[in-house]
């Protein structure tokens, strides 16, 4: 290929006779030396290598850079640097959400995308009511989540992390939309509640069993 032009994190960049078949996640790291975005197992199972494709959350070592001419591409140090950390980043530090920090990167492009997927109301596999999106509690967060692995097992407090931003980002969102303020409402309401009972989530046993085991070791 002659030339391609990747926008990451407002930034252009022009690469000349790069190899078709090389994976925005090593463009990044061995091409440009934006090294945020981290390589777990390089085949879509951990979520390290995640970034935001026009606001969509993507795993970039299973996507070539080719595909991406024209595209608006954020990394980690495009959410926010030590000295401007956005809420979320701030949020994961205030709340000790990490230990190693290896899937960190990942895990809070992720939630960023997460918490513009809750405040347009985008249901997730656990939600229980796909016209009042109960998208704020525990179980559904770690759903959303699901696709970000962490080794050391910081989950608790990531979701506490996540909460935190949900909280306070969603609440602010419902007083300023009125005309959504009850569905917006309903949703900050279930943060912390435990899970739900076999009545709330109207399934058998059974069911309810794999919905909570799953959850049951991240919240
Ligand atoms: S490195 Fe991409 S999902 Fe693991
Ligand atoms: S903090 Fe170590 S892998 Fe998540």
């Amino acid at each position: 290929m002659s030339t391609l032009t990747l926008t990451i994190n407002k930034k252009d960049y022009q690469l000349d006779n790069l190899d078709t078949r090389t994976t925005l996640l090593d463009v990044c790291r061995q091409h440009l030396q934006i090294t945020g975005p981290k390589k777990g197992c390089d085949h879509g199972q951990c979520g390290a290598c995640t970034m935001l494709i026009n606001g969509r959350r993507v795993n970039s070592c299973l996507t070539l850079a080719v595909m991406h001419d024209g595209d608006e591409i954020t990394t980690i140090e495009g959410i926010g640097m030590p000295d401007s950390l956005s809420a979320l980043q701030q949020a994961f530090k205030d709340n000790d959400a990490f230990q190693c920090g290896y899937c960190t990167p990942g895990q809070i492009c992720s939630a960023t995308a997460l918490i513009e997927e809750v405040k347009q109301n985008w249901p997730s596999h656990v939600s229980t009511d796909l016209q009042h999106p109960d998208g704020l509690l525990v179980q559904e967060i770690a759903e959303r989540m699901s696709g970000n692995i962490c080794r050391c097992s910081a989950y608790p407090n990531i979701i506490k992390a996540i909460s935190q931003v949900l909280e306070e980002q969603v609440s602010a969102s419902s007083t300023s939309q009125t005309a959504d303020s009850s569905v917006q409402g309903a949703s900050v309401t279930g943060i912390w509640s435990p899970p739900p009972s076999e009545t709330q989530l109207g399934k058998k046993s059974t069911n309810n069993k794999t919905a909570t085991g799953t959850t049951g070791g991240r919240s």
